[in-house]
């Protein structure tokens, strides 16, 4: 099978499981999250995790269900927090609505992505409920270090790295890891598909920074968001890094100033520009995937197999949306 084949897969599931019941103002804001589109990157990679140990990857199906959930789910609240109003090129949940649908749906709808894994039994279910929980409370964590970053003009590229693992790595990597246990693989084989997903994970969020403040209308999100949200990207800590002392004093003040004048987005990436951090970041973004290439590499799986995931990688690395 190929990428698209494993999407086509999924979206067909998807269609066939979503439903909108009482009170219809809970569940239609679900109903159209759910569907807003997306790359479904996570869901496919849980298929893809198990059909690398398994022939039915179809047993996967739910997991990838749940996934997908609670991705949407964290996307909801997550546009709260950053007080975002345009997601996959169309308004966001609160916006649409309002916050309190937004903090409720999206509570409903983690309810729902962890009611998918009651389809699993044993030792399986007990592996993937675990999993599950342990990751979710990572992606808090990480949502937590980078709302508190926000206030900070400090933080260094170490303690960035770990929050971008948390909010976003940690779950690529158990997305492959949950396919790979529903396929009963070996827990070295769990791990080395686990390890794969990390550094994918934090290569794909390094390039959302990228394409936050670099990227076309196609990008679906408002391009500077997180500029305007003081968020300390890879791009702020090594701008400041490297700033000259006026530079500095200037992008620290545009981070610091809760006015959004028009233009400010331009005024920061000029600094950005002038001292060479976006192609700093491209090259970061080709160190993690590299690791996650060679990752691949060390997986016991046929050739045709490593193809697939080198060839998903690619694409995902390659994207504009
Ligand atoms: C957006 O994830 C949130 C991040 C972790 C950057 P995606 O870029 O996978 O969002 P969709 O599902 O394809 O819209
Ligand atoms: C997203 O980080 C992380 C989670 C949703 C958990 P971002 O805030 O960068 O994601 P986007 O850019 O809004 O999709
Ligand atoms: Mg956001
Ligand atoms: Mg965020
Ligand atoms: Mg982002």
């Amino acid at each position: 099978m190929n990428i698209e084949e494993y999407r086509t897969a999924f979206l067909n599931y998807l269609d066939k499981n979503i439903d909108i019941k009482e009170p219809p103002n809970l569940y239609t804001p679900i109903n159209y999250i759910m569907t807003l589109g997306g790359k479904r990157m996570r869901p496919i990679l849980v298929l893809m995790g198990c059909h690398l140990f398994s022939e039915e990857y179809e047993n996967a199906m739910e997991a990838a269900m749940s996934v997908e959930m609670f991705h949407n789910f964290t996307l909801i609240h997550d546009d709260i927090m950053d007080s975002a109003n345009l997601r996959r090129g169309k308004e966001t949940v609160h916006k649409k609505w309002n916050l309190n649908t937004g903090i409720l749906s999206g509570d409903a709808l983690m309810i729902m992505s962890n009611q998918r894994l009651e389809h699993y039994n044993g030792s399986t279910f007990k592996s993937l409920i675990s999993l599950y929980n342990k990751t979710a409370l990572e992606v808090c964590e990480g949502q937590q270090l980078d709302i508190d970053f926000e206030e900070r003009s400090d933080v260094k590229l170490e303690e960035y790295i770990k929050m971008i693992s948390f909010k976003t790595a940690v779950l690529v990597a158990a997305a492959l890891k949950m396919g790979s246990i529903v396929a009963k693989a070996v827990p070295d084989d769990q791990q080395r598909v686990y390890d794969f997903g990390l550094n994918l994970g934090i290569a794909f969020q390094l390039q959302d920074d990228y394409l936050d403040t670099y990227g076309g209308e196609d990008f679906g999100k408002q391009i500077g968001g997180d500029i305007l949200e003081g968020k300390k990207t890879f791009l702020f800590i090594k701008a400041l890094e490297a700033a000259d002392d006026n530079d500095k004093k200037r992008l620290l003040s545009f981070y610091q100033s809760e006015s959004d004048y028009k233009g400010k987005v331009e005024d920061v990436k000029f600094i950005f520009n002038k001292y060479g951090v976006d192609k700093m970041l491209l090259s970061e973004i080709e160190e993690y995937t590299d690791a996650a290439l060679n990752d691949i590499q060390r997986l016991s799986i046929p050739s045709e197999k490593k193809n697939l995931l080198k060839e998903f990688a690619l694409n995902l690395m390659n994207r504009t949306t």
